[in-house]
């Protein structure tokens, strides 16, 4: 039998492997094709001069900052809060805004001084010391420097700007690497520093740990070192290149120098950053739960199948998503009426189980009179173009295929018009995919010309200036379209490619990974990179894209992805089907232990995701989030931070049953047998197949559900020896209906630990009503004696409590 089903899936891998060859053809004509034209119609700066702004000869103080003129440079500097200023050198092609949320900033009180041979220009926040020559100097608050950049340089159309770094300085973000954490620390070949290429890339179906560019780059990086931490975004979406030595490089092909710096502590940081560019809104609540998906569900009665079937394990499942095989020929908005002859009712069917449907789309339209997208998108005059005005053509899995150009507002408000019958007949959510945008190609750059032409909102401009953006606008054309087909709901969409501000619109998920271990453990890095680059909703295909993981790496992928934002099952066509139940007992045991885990810390989650929208703060963290000055913790990529109260240690390698983990100081509850744990300190804990550490911080609530009623676990702070007592924290728990725009509800909860006993207090806020018909109480590391409930004295059950509404609770304990 097993060897039956071997050489069953052999045989598809090479049946799956000849239809590739279909589009050889093509990408071979293509790739020929775009060369020349590159070679044809490119800007070359190489042998333009070296400018540098030159002498400082005038400051003149504006509204919110000052001016600096330069013998051969202007300097714009505008504080747009007292901790974030933006930096503008001139001349420039100025950006178009995608990224900017916010246009409207309070006026910031600034002072302009000469100090010596420089000027500085400061809020009561951050100072800006410019050089003479143009350098330009940034502190703190404290006086503290925390950034010193050269003179920038400007080569033709190329921008060149470079800052020193302190030696034991830390970069982290640059939105989606498949590299180290800390992306300093990352070697070429030659054992150099490794250059960072921000040109969104298809890899081609795999990537592995090192591969660079990948889907989303997003230029804005966060330094820590001694001193503090910075962030600077470059609102600048030209190709570009950067390097983090001694000096960090970025080098900009065109556009302008415009970059916002920010000071503070990491928190603060991303804080501010999505003040500039945005937050995610509140996604409904089912997508926190579990997704299904594969390439390779073709029918109705594939889906109903694989639906039942979870139903039959007893796992729960929240969406199934839709991949190329339910389109006809791959088509752009279609779902293949014969494969499913009854979409409506069959969406209505999945709803009531739970399950929401979501479709695949890619941007490329089908090259072809047949096609009514296409000829109206020619009417528009919508799509990419050389620069002699032809069509750009070229394959994706469709065959070959023109471009909508998502920078002409017209192909935005047409395209958001497409999704609304889709939305009619159920469909919850959408998956963007290919969207970097991706082409078939033989050799070099798998995308359009560097020099098909772009309406860049009326301005025009070529693709090396509309590239990076061009998956963004593609999610902003969709969620605009669900805001306004379906206003009653929240839109979803998951999008592979993407830029600065992504976030407004859509998740996105890491690509086609391998199924290795070391993928595995590139997953904590990316995502947490990801997450200091502004994009909170993400996660791995679980078990890798392309390959068939062991059972022991596909549940150890499962556990670690259990906690992350975005929870989905994905794999290639060409590996064997991947489900929970693929590899028996007793993984599938297990894996039901953590999606029922993961279901019962549902409030948790959404009030993560609601935090997002107020402070832009990525739920999934590194370990120096909170710990910015332990040096110990800067370079922890194997590990990571779900909110405030949980570290979550993966386990990302073969075989094993303990690992080491570095922890922050503080004190830590194991989440699976309430032992202490002091931190500080490097340590060993137990990883069983069952479980992967999971470590609860000492002094925190946390909420979960289980049979309609809310269970809160009190891990109350420690004592401090001979320091002052008694110890306040506190949680905010965030309900509303789990989708829409209606009534929502804040529940405050204080618990204060005093000598001998702990007190719990609850403060309501807002009109949605209590979604839980009771409250039950754990108390973890401490051993209950009696309770108090309003003053009247209760029993307790263990360290377990069963109550309604309460103002007060009163626990005696040790
Ligand atoms: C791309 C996507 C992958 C998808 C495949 C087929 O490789 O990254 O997730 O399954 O295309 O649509």
């Amino acid at each position: 039998m097993r060897f039956l089903e071997q050489l069953s899936l052999k045989l598809t891998f090479v049946l799956k492997s000849l239809f590739f060859l279909q589009y050889i053809p093509h990408a071979l004509f293509y790739s020929f094709k775009r060369d020349r034209i590159n070679r044809q119609y490119l800007p070359d700066s190489s042998s333009s001069p070296v400018i540098q702004p030159g002498k400082l000869l005038q400051a003149q103080a504006t509204d919110r900052g000052a001016d600096f003129y330069f013998e051969q440079a202007e300097l714009e500097i505008s504080f747009l809060t007292a901790e974030l200023v933006r930096v503008n050198w001139f001349p420039g092609l100025p950006p178009i805004p995608y990224a900017i949320a916010n246009q409207d900033w309070e006026t910031v009180e600034t002072t302009l001084s000469e100090l010596g041979n420089d000027w500085a220009i400061a809020s009561d926040g951050l100072s800006v010391i410019v050089g003479r020559n143009g350098s330009l100097t940034f502190c703190d608050r404290a006086g503290q420097i925390l950034r010193e950049e050269l003179p920038p340089q400007r080569q033709g159309e190329t921008w060149i700007h470079q800052a020193s770094l302190q030696s034991e300085e830390r970069i982290y973000g640059l939105g989606e690497r498949a590299s180290s954490l800390n992306l300093r620390a990352a070697k070429d070949e030659l054992q150099k520093h490794k250059t960072y290429q921000m040109w969104n890339k298809d890899p081609g179906g795999r990537y592995t740990p090192g591969t660079d560019p990948i889907y989303i780059c997003i230029p804005v990086y966060l330094g820590l070192h001694d001193r503090g931490s910075y962030l600077i975004f470059y609102e600048n979406s030209f190709r570009a290149e950067f390097t983090f030595a001694d000096i960090a490089s970025a080098i900009f092909a065109g556009g302008s120098l415009r970059y916002y710096m920010t000071v503070g502590e990491p928190s603060q940081l991303m804080e501010h950053y999505t003040q500039l560019t945005g937050r995610a809104p509140l996604p409904p609540r089912w997508t926190l739960g579990y997704h299904q998906s594969r390439w390779g569900y073709r029918t109705e009665a594939n889906v109903r199948q694989e639906v039942k079937a979870f139903q039959t394990h007893n796992l729960p499942l929240s969406a199934i998503h839709l991949d190329i095989d339910c389109q006809v020929g791959y088509r752009a908005f279609t779902i293949d009426p014969k494969r499913f002859p009854n979409l409506n009712s069959f969406t209505q069917e999945l709803v009531k189980k739970g399950v929401r449907f979501i479709a695949i789309n890619n941007p490329g339209i089908k090259f072809t009179r047949k096609s009514n997208l296409f000829l109206e998108g020619q009417v528009l005059n919508g799509f990419c173009t050389y620069p002699t005005g032809e069509l750009a053509i070229a394959s994706v899995w469709a065959g070959p295929l023109v471009f909508p150009d998502f920078t002409n507002p017209k192909v935005r408000a047409w395209w958001s018009r497409q999704y609304a019958y889709l939305l009619d007949v159920g469909v919850a959510g959408f998956w963007h995919d290919m969207n970097e945008p991706a082409a078939f190609v033989s050799w070099g750059d798998p995308s359009l010309p560097q020099v098909a032409q772009h309406c860049l909102e009326g301005r025009g401009g070529d693709h090396r200036e509309a590239h990076n953006v061009y998956g963004l606008l593609e999610a902003e054309a969709a969620y605009e379209s669900i805001r306004q087909y379906r206003p009653q709901q929240r839109p979803f969409i998951v999008s592979r490619s993407g830029w600065a501000s992504l976030q407004r619109y859509a998740w996105t998920w890491t690509g086609d990974t391998i199924s290795t271990w070391e993928a595995l453990r590139q997953t904590v890095a990316t995502v947490v990179g990801l997450g200091l680059s502004g994009i909170p909703y993400t996660g791995p295909d679980i078990g890798g894209f392309q390959g068939n993981p062991s059972a022991e790496l596909y549940l150890r992928w499962f556990q670690m992805a259990t906690f992350l934002m975005f929870y989905r099952t994905h794999s290639s066509t060409s590996v064997a089907p991947r489900t929970p139940w693929s590899y028996g007992e007793p993984y599938l045991s297990i894996v039901r232990s953590f999606l029922q885990l993961r279901y019962r810390l549902m409030p948790y989650f959404y009030t993560l995701a609601w935090e997002t929208t107020q402070k832009g703060y990525p739920p999934v963290r590194p370990l120096f989030w909170s710990s910015w000055s332990d040096r110990s913790l800067w370079d922890v990529e194997d590990a990571f931070y779900l909110g405030d109260a949980l570290l979550v240690c993966p386990i990302v390698q073969e075989g094993e049953q303990t690992r080491m983990i570095s922890l922050p100081q503080g004190h830590w509850y194991n989440f699976w047998n309430d032992s202490m744990i002091e931190g500080g300190k490097t340590i060993e804990l137990e990883a069983p197949l069952e479980q992967i550490p999971l470590l609860v911080k000492a002094g925190s609530i946390l909420p979960m559900e289980e049979n309609q009623q809310l269970v809160l676990h009190l891990y109350p702070p420690v004592k401090r020896a001979g320091g002052e007592n008694p110890i306040q924290i506190s949680y905010t728990l965030y309900s509303d209906a789990g989708d829409g725009y209606g009534e929502s509800r804040l529940d405050g909860f204080y618990l204060i630990r005093q000598e001998k006993s702990l007190e719990l207090v609850w403060e309501q806020q807002g009109n949605y009503g209590f979604p839980y018909q009771r409250v039950q109480l754990h108390v973890h590391g401490t051993s209950v004696q009696q309770a108090w409930v309003d003053e009247k004295e209760t029993t307790v059950h263990g360290e377990q409590l069963q109550c309604h509404f309460f103002r007060q609770i009163r626990f005696g304990c040790n």
